[in-house]
């Protein structure tokens, strides 16, 4: 019987962090390596300069936000490979500090890409993992600045045990509700969108792995990580680390060996376990 081809896929990786996860994983993953971008020319320029460089990833256009375009992905991954075997869900956005967009409209964008964006591609491409795979979701220490700032009830209803997906999207819509209501402060939730659709990045980790323990497929490890401060687009190119130290801890999630058992369903940064929840 012919083995089967692998492949990896690194949402929002036409630049930033994620275009170094890319490179990381050309030089160290044992299959296809698939760069994707919401923009076919963004992405197609990212392959030409890591082709520069001697690396070989794939392209396949991937915007998180659509709901068909993650779907025409899936049946690609299924048609070719037959399944997936690493996700990176590194795609995301932010507000810069200065940015006049009112709050509402801030905590909206925020959390529809960070949060809910990331939630669907993994709600459809994780049926497409195999045996052994790994997920990694890019989130941020921010998160616990964000969780700090909860009011008790809110975090005890984020650090519940026994939490749901669909629980935690109902705090998470809640949070959007006040903050275009401009109740979000009296409601108990923080003032920042960035980190609150972090701590639901976090929490979606921690109940994905819950849930995919009692899957029969084995071994299949879910972490989410903060790459630390990186210069990138995003932190307007502050920060001491550049996107290959950035990328370090993604790569090596990405690349658990089998049968891991520690870091699994773990908030990591700088390749160690940090608490959360
Ligand atoms: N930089 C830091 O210091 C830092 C710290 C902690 C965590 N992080 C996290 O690391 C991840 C990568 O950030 P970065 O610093 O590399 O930012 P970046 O340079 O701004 O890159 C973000 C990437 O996400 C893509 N993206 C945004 N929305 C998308 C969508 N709807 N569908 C598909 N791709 C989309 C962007 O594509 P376009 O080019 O089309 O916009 C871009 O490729 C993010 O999750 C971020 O929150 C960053």
């Amino acid at each position: 019987m012919a083995s089967i081809r692998k492949a990896a896929v690194v949402t929002g990786s036409n630049k930033g962090i994620g275009f170094a996860v890319v490179r990381g994983l050309c030089k160290s993953f044992d299959g296809d390596v698939f760069l994707t971008a919401r923009d076919e020319g963004r992405g197609q320029a990212a392959i030409a300069d890591l082709n520069k460089e001697g690396l070989q990833p794939k392209f396949h256009q991937l915007d998180i936000n659509d709901q068909s375009s993650i779907e025409r992905l899936k049946s690609f991954l299924l048609s070719t490979y037959g399944g997936l075997d690493v996700l990176v869900n590194n795609a995301g956005i932010a507000y810069r500090n200065a940015d006049p967009a009112p709050f509402a409209e801030q905590a909206e964008f925020t959390c529809k890409t960070n949060f809910w964006a990331t939630l669907l591609t993994s709600r459809i491409l994780f049926p497409l993992l195999r045996p052994h795979a790994r997920a990694v979701s890019v989130s941020s220490v921010l998160a616990y600045t964000a969780i700090d700032q909860c009011s008790p009830a809110v975090q005890g209803r984020f650090k519940d045990p026994t939490l749901t997906m669909e629980g935690l999207e109902k705090i998470m819509q809640e949070f959007v509700d006040a903050a275009k209501a401009g109740r979000h402060l009296e409601e108990g939730f923080p003032k920042s969108a960035y980190g609150t659709s972090k701590i639901g990045k976090n929490f979606m980790t921690v109940i994905q792995d819950r849930d995919i323990r009692k899957d029969p497929r084995e071994d299949i490890v879910i972490n989410s990580c903060c790459p630390g401060h990186v210069q990138t687009d995003m932190s307007s190119h502050t920060g001491p680390r550049n996107i290959d130290e950035g990328a370090d801890t993604m790569v090596y999630l990405a690349l658990l060996p089998p049968n891991t058992t520690s870091p699994k369903g773990n908030f990591v940064a700088d390749r160690s376990i940090l608490q959360w929840g």
